[in-house]
């Protein structure tokens, strides 16, 4: 028995056959693998046996197919004879998924992968800018401590089997990403709402890749819009413009900055100022002899203090202030007031100033306070003369807000506006005037004149006198 080729070194993944000859008669021809079993035909390693000759394939070898095979012939006595043939296997050079560039952050243990293979073991170097780099790690990776911007470029790892003279490399770019730092020119920034006025707010970043910014507001990335202006200048510099500032725009905004090497936060304050604007003061009417009570609501930023002028006397009044009579009264704090007035006399009847101020400015509007009273009659003449057949005019004046109206009674009869066929009814504001001319004695005696308006109803008496003849 001889085999083609009795020893034999083979690379992994080749393919390669052994063929056995016998010389003689052979009944039985096997092969055994260096395990010692009989070896079967299969995928990988196949055989093809003949009268006196088998050929052994082995496809696409492996590290563990290394050994001793034996081809074993037997004859028709059951006698055997053998031959065997070593087979060697190794490992050439081979870079596995190395991949480039390889990434790191600033300041980090940076370890550059060159995953290499091949028996035996390999000797790997490491050159950056050709001079041999002494951080090899025994897994043949590349160690930087503390990695930085100048550690960038491209690194060649190169690995040798001495045994075979056999030498590869391969070049790996390295990129060291820092993460973004933030700087701001100023923190904090005050505005006017409904001036128009803008605010530009700036973020000055660095890092590698540039950073990208964006600017946030309670959670919401700010987009461009009429309200907000967005910037990227050169020199890392990115602004946020707010435009036609209002009061809700006042507040905390954030400036983030993100790469792949991380990402960092400044917040930012908008205070927005707001002028004292009066919201609400409406004029009153009070009724003679009961309280009046004014109010007096201002918005603003800061609240205002709200103070009182009267306007017939130019007296002020503010929290906490009292007239000299004690009926005039103000309480009130940051932007409310109520202005009180107990015991409502005719002379309060007037203009009311209320006046919003605080540190940025002020606001002034005015109110009328009105006063309804019942009916007041003005005159003092209740008796009046004529004899018959000269008209007079009995004359009944009133004053009263509301405008009251004006009734003439004879004997509880109600005399129409129309008149009767010896009274007529002249009638003008607060006044009125009852022309009687009398025909007979009957015509002379008392009238009523009665006024009434929703606060309340008066009368009064008149007389009208027979003239005594000279
Ligand atoms: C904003 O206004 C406050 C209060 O008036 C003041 O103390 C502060 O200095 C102002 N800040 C700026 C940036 O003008
Ligand atoms: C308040 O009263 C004044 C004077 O009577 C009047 O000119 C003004 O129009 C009134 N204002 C309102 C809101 O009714
Ligand atoms: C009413 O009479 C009083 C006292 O006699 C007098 O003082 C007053 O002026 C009179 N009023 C009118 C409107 O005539
Ligand atoms: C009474 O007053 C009315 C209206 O002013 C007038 O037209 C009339 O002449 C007066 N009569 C007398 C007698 O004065
Ligand atoms: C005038 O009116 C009052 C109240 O209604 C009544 O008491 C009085 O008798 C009346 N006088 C005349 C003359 O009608």
């Amino acid at each position: 028995v001889s085999i083609s080729l009795n020893k034999v070194e083979l690379s992994v993944g080749e393919s390669k056959f052994f063929k056995c000859t016998v010389i003689g008669e052979p009944v039985n021809l096997e092969w055994f693998n260096p395990q010692g079993e009989r070896i079967v035909s299969s995928q990988r390693v196949a055989l093809h046996t003949g009268e006196d000759s088998s050929r052994l394939t082995i496809y696409n070898a492996e590290v563990e197919d290394a050994g001793i095979y034996r081809c074993q012939a037997t004859d028709a006595q059951g006698q055997t004879q053998e031959a065997t043939m070593v087979l060697e296997m190794y490992q050439k050079l081979t870079f596995r998924n190395v991949r480039s560039p390889q990434e790191f952050r600033h300041d980090e243990a940076a370890e550059v992968v060159c995953d290499v293979i091949a028996s035996p073991a390999p000797a790997v170097t490491w050159f950056y800018q050709k001079v041999e780099d002494r951080g090899v790690l025994p897994n043949n990776n590349l160690q930087i401590h503390k990695v930085t911007k100048a550690d960038e470029g491209v690194y060649r790892c190169e690995a040798r089997v001495e045994a075979r003279g056999e030498i590869d490399f391969v070049d790996i770019e390295v990129v060291v990403n820092v993460p973004p730092v933030l700087s701001v020119l100023q923190q904090s920034f005050n505005a006017t709402a409904d001036y128009q006025e803008s605010v530009t707010f700036t973020c000055i970043t660095s890092g590698s890749p540039n950073p990208e910014v964006t600017w946030h507001r309670k959670g919401q990335q700010l987009e461009r819009s009429d309200q907000y202006v967005l910037n990227t200048m050169e020199a890392g510099r990115s602004t946020l413009t707010i435009r036609n500032i209002i009061q809700g725009d006042g507040g905390d905004y954030t400036c983030r900055a993100t790469n792949k090497a991380g990402a960092e936060e400044r917040e930012l304050f908008l205070k927005v100022f707001v002028q004292p604007h009066i919201t609400q003061l409406r004029n009153v009417t009070a009724v003679e002899g009961s309280a009046a009570m004014i109010p007096c609501v201002a918005e603003g930023e800061p609240l205002p203090e709200i103070s009182w002028r009267r306007a017939s006397d130019g007296q002020s009044f503010a929290d906490g202030d009292k007239s000299q009579d004690g009926r005039v009264d103000v309480r009130g704090r940051h932007g409310k007031s109520m202005l009180t007035i107990s015991g409502v006399k005719l002379t309060d009847l007037g203009r009311f100033d209320c006046e919003a101020l605080s540190r940025i400015g002020g606001h002034q509007k005015s109110m009328f306070l009105d006063i309804e009273y019942m009916p007041k009659f003005q005159t003092n003449q209740t008796i009046f003369y004529s004899w018959e057949g000269n008209p007079v005019n009995i004359s009944c004046d009133v004053k009263s807000n509301p405008p009251a109206t004006m009734l003439w009674r004879r004997e509880r009869l109600t005399i129409s506006a129309e008149g009767t066929a010896n009274t007529r009814i002249h009638t003008t504001d607060g006044k009125s005037l009852l022309e009687v001319t009398p025909v007979s004695d009957r015509d002379f005696g008392r009238y009523n004149c009665t006024a009434r308006n929703n606060i309340g109803v008066k009368y009064q008496e008149f007389i009208l006198a027979q003239a005594g003849k000279c």
